[in-house]
């Protein structure tokens, strides 16, 4: 994986250039409360050129610069608090083990960082990410403009390095699919769990934790983002993550988890009836949304453009909510209108990588990107009818329904990375039904939420 590392860190500084310099900071470590810190997790744009694990460090790239080209400011070694929080690289780690040609004290930064400063054209620097870099930076500039008298012209062009690492990170090499096939993979399975342990009378957090517990086991430490685990009325609010309600019979239930391999994210959602069998109402609205995201999915092709998945899926919703009375008019003009909207309020996917919402853009020179093989991206439509939905017919109400898949470009069309987490009502239907009763002891007397 330093090979990796290695070559991304190539083709930054070949694309930088000579007389240029890249600063990428560690992300700092955040407090959860009083004396508790978060558990650490690397910022994605630092790791990704890096691979270095620790906080409290800067990586520097000065392309052909003799000394060394890649020099990283790391923590030092301490016998005593490494005994505390754990091993350390330190310098010679930085070197050895996570290939720095050089390596100094972070706290050396102010002395060091300023003499290379003032010896390039060009820095490379995202500006607004990290407040108290942005702070020194500033000032290690104005000193070296302060100098200007004894001849130091110092750097004359600011370019933003996220835009560039970002582009590189929108492509996924071969090591990265894989842990991001990895990552859905796992995630299929504990939605796979949480289908077979859903019960009547369970608490919306059993079922998250039997979601955690899947994934801890198979390896996955980290969660990608809160799991949404909502049934009834909760499915319909987009960001629910209370998860502390009973869920009940008669009830669909949607669960939008997934877990993070390796720094690599997932994102799936599943919604399925909390009896194991759908009514007919919830299964005509599920069908028209399964129905949204196939002709989504189908759309995910290299050369087609960003949008045209978020298009396909924009005509199936507004044509099946007019088959079902939900809207009237021609399908054309509605469209037109956003008619859709107040069931179907968001976007169709977004990229997805290291972050959940990962980097890149989604337009280039002002027109809709091209997809290209590599690239993942989710394909995530919903309709989501709350109590009380003007006009509509209260047969429909109180549901929430989104299917949410990872999707790989690849020269041969869609690859659906979460392929085996079910999402066809009969598959559903018979996996729910063969479910072990396994936590439905739990079921009646649930502890109420902390
Ligand atoms: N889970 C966040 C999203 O679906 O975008
Ligand atoms: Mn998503
Ligand atoms: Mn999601």
């Amino acid at each position: 994986m330093q090979k990796e590392f290695e070559r991304r860190r190539a083709q930054l500084m070949r694309m930088m250039g000579p007389g240029a310099i890249a600063i990428l900071p560690a992300a700092p470590i955040a407090m959860r409360n009083r004396d508790v810190e978060h558990r650490y997790r690397p910022d994605s744009d630092f790791y990704y050129v890096t691979g270095f694990p620790e906080p409290e460090a800067v990586a520097v790239l000065i392309p052909q610069r003799e000394q060394a080209e890649y020099v990283l400011f790391c923590r030092e070694r301490d016998d005593e608090r490494e005994q505390w929080d754990g091993s350390r690289a330190g310098q010679q780690g930085a070197i050895e083990i996570y290939g720095a040609q050089d390596s100094f004290p972070i706290g050396d930064l102010d002395e060091i960082l300023p003499r290379m400063l003032e010896q390039c054209e060009r820095v490379f620097y995202a500006m607004g990410c990290n407040p108290d870099l942005d702070r020194r930076m500033s000032e290690w500039i104005s000193k070296i403009r302060s100098q200007s008298r004894s001849g130091l012209e110092g750097p004359l062009e600011f370019i933003a390095l996220d835009h560039y690492l970002h582009e590189m990170r929108l492509l996924k090499s071969p090591a990265e699919i894989r842990a991001m096939r990895t990552a859905a993979r796992i995630s299929a399975q504990a939605h796979r769990r949480v289908m077979q342990g859903c019960r009547p009378g369970l608490r919306e957090y059993q079922l998250e934790a039997e979601f955690l517990h899947e994934c801890g086991i198979r390896g996955a430490r980290h969660q990608a983002y809160p799991s949404i685990v909502g049934s009834g009325a909760n499915a319909c609010i987009l960001h629910y993550i209370d998860n502390n309600d009973a869920v009940e019979d008669g009830d669909l239930l949607l669960i939008d988890a997934g877990c993070e391999y390796d720094l690599y994210a997932s994102d799936i959602t599943r919604t399925f009836p909390v009896s194991g069998r759908f009514s007919e109402s919830q299964r005509v609205l599920y069908e028209a949304v399964l129905k949204a995201q196939g002709a989504a999915i189908d759309e995910v092709r290299a050369g087609n453009h960003w949008n045209a998945p978020h298009e396909a899926a924009v005509l199936v919703i507004t044509e099946e909510l007019v088959r079902l009375g939900i809207l009237r008019g021609a399908v054309a003009q509605l469209i037109e209108d956003e008619k859709h909207k107040p069931f179907y309020m968001h976007r169709t996917g977004h990229w997805l990588g290291m972050d959940v919402h990962d980097v890149g853009s989604y337009k280039v020179d002002g027109e809709w990107r091209l997809l290209e093989p590599g690239m993942v991206l989710t394909v995530e439509p919903g309709l989501y009818i709350p109590a009380g939905a003007e006009g509509v017919d209260k047969r429909w109400w109180n549901t929430g329904i989104r299917i949410e898949d990872d999707v790989l470009v690849t020269e041969a069309g869609p690859e659906i990375l979460s392929a085996e987490a079910p999402k066809a009502v009969a598959e559903i239907e018979a996996l729910m039904a063969a479910a072990p009763p396994r936590i439905a002891a739990l079921s009646a007397r649930s502890p109420a939420p902390a």
